[in-house]
């Protein structure tokens, strides 16, 4: 049995990661470190509630006490650090919080387990610390890191803290960078829940600027499949590209949904650019599909469809989350909502 420290696992890759796992091993001991901002939500964990290999605890992972506390308590063999502020336009808005969680909340994770040791430390990182491409060429993991806003500043910021943790104390660290994610519960302040949700609820579809900015888009599982085997088989101090190949402009994505729930193209409309909003993402994964053996299972075509479907059929998860009923599941407080 392996005891595994997961920490932002309420939230949406997180908890996708928690349920797919407790779905298919039972030689791991989960333990979920989750401060439950308004992106957490311990209602996307219904099922892995129930098993016995799984135990949340409600906490921040800058308080060094508790993080200390977990690890005497539990021995962890490995931490998988997805807790985070994840929404660019959050950290347009306000940034102090996204340097709070991202960078100093790590920095304590790091430095508990190099006092208490641990096997692994994986670093959920993102494709957004390599910063924006022109219209060809694709990030690899020698692209220089190069972020534009706060957010992926403060996760640029992170990652090469974590790789400097195995350069200076040879602590046994792996950092993954990923593309754009879609899938369930995701929270409905991104493009791809967002527009949905928007479509179904005959509300207008925001695109910023021209809406030909691109993305290049991964099934959650996919993210999910590719870090487990990241934590199986990858190199200490490396970093791992992950992505699915799929780079497509907001705007095609938009019509593409509007088209699946029959909706009218009418509903689009475009606004005000996001400030500083990089032009387009695309990763080269052949690192992680040579040295690792990873590949994606889902296209995005038949992705989005699932995706869409998803939400068709959850709308009382979402409704929840519209109304803030959401947050009382674990009897918590509101906290400020943008949507
Ligand atoms: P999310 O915003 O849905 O979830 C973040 C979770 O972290 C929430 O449950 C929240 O309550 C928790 N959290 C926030 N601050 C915390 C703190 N101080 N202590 C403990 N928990 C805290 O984010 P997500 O989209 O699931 O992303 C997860 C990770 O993956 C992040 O590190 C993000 O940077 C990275 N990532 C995301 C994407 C994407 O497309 N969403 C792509 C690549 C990498
Ligand atoms: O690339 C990985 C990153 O992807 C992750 O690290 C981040 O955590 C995650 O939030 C995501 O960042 P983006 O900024 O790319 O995702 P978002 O869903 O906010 O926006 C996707 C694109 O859609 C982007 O070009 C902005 C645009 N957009 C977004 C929203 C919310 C719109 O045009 N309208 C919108 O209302």
């Amino acid at each position: 049995m392996k005891n595994i420290l997961i920490t932002g696992g309420a939230g949406f890759i997180g908890s996708n990661f928690i349920n797919q796992i407790l779905t298919n091993r039972d030689d791991w001991q989960i333990i979920n470190l989750d401060k439950l901002t308004y992106a957490g939500n311990l209602e996307n964990l219904k099922e892995s509630d129930k098993k016995s290999n799984y135990t949340f605890v409600k906490g921040d992972i800058n308080n060094f006490e508790l993080v200390e506390y977990l690890f005497q308590k539990y021995k962890f063999d490995y931490v998988i650090n997805f807790a985070a502020e994840s929404h660019v336009d959050r950290s347009i808005l306000g940034s102090a919080i996204f340097y709070q969680t991202n960078v100093m909340g790590t920095n304590v994770l790091l430095e508990v387990a190099k006092k208490y040791g641990i096997e692994k430390f994986l670093q959920v990182s993102t494709d957004e610390v390599y910063g924006s491409l022109g219209t060809t060429g694709l990030f690899t993991e020698s692209t220089p890191i190069s972020p534009n806003s706060p957010y992926s500043a403060s996760k640029a910021s992170a990652d090469m803290m974590a790789l400097s943790f195995y350069h200076t104390f040879g602590m046994p660290i792996l950092v993954t960078r990923c593309s754009n994610n879609y899938g369930p519960f995701q929270f409905p302040e991104k493009l791809i829940p967002l527009m949905i949700i928007n479509s179904l609820n005959d509300k207008k579809l925001p695109v910023y600027g021209d809406g030909l900015n691109v993305r290049d888009w991964i099934y959650v599982d996919d993210h999910n499949r590719a870090i487990e085997l990241v934590l199986e088989k990858g190199k200490f101090g490396e970093v791992y590209n992950i992505g699915a190949s799929s780079e497509m402009p907001n705007i095609e994505i938009i019509k593409m949904i509007l088209k699946l729930l029959n909706k009218s193209e009418e509903l689009i409309q475009y606004v005000k650019d996001r400030p500083g909003h990089d032009r387009r993402y695309a990763i080269d994964s052949s690192k992680i599909s040579n040295e690792i053996g990873w590949a994606p299972l889902n296209s995005f075509e038949n992705a989005i469809a699932m995706t869409v479907e998803w939400y068709l059929k959850n709308q009382a998860w979402w409704n929840r989350i519209i109304t803030g009923e959401y947050r009382n599941y674990f009897n918590v407080q509101y906290g400020e909502r943008l949507i």
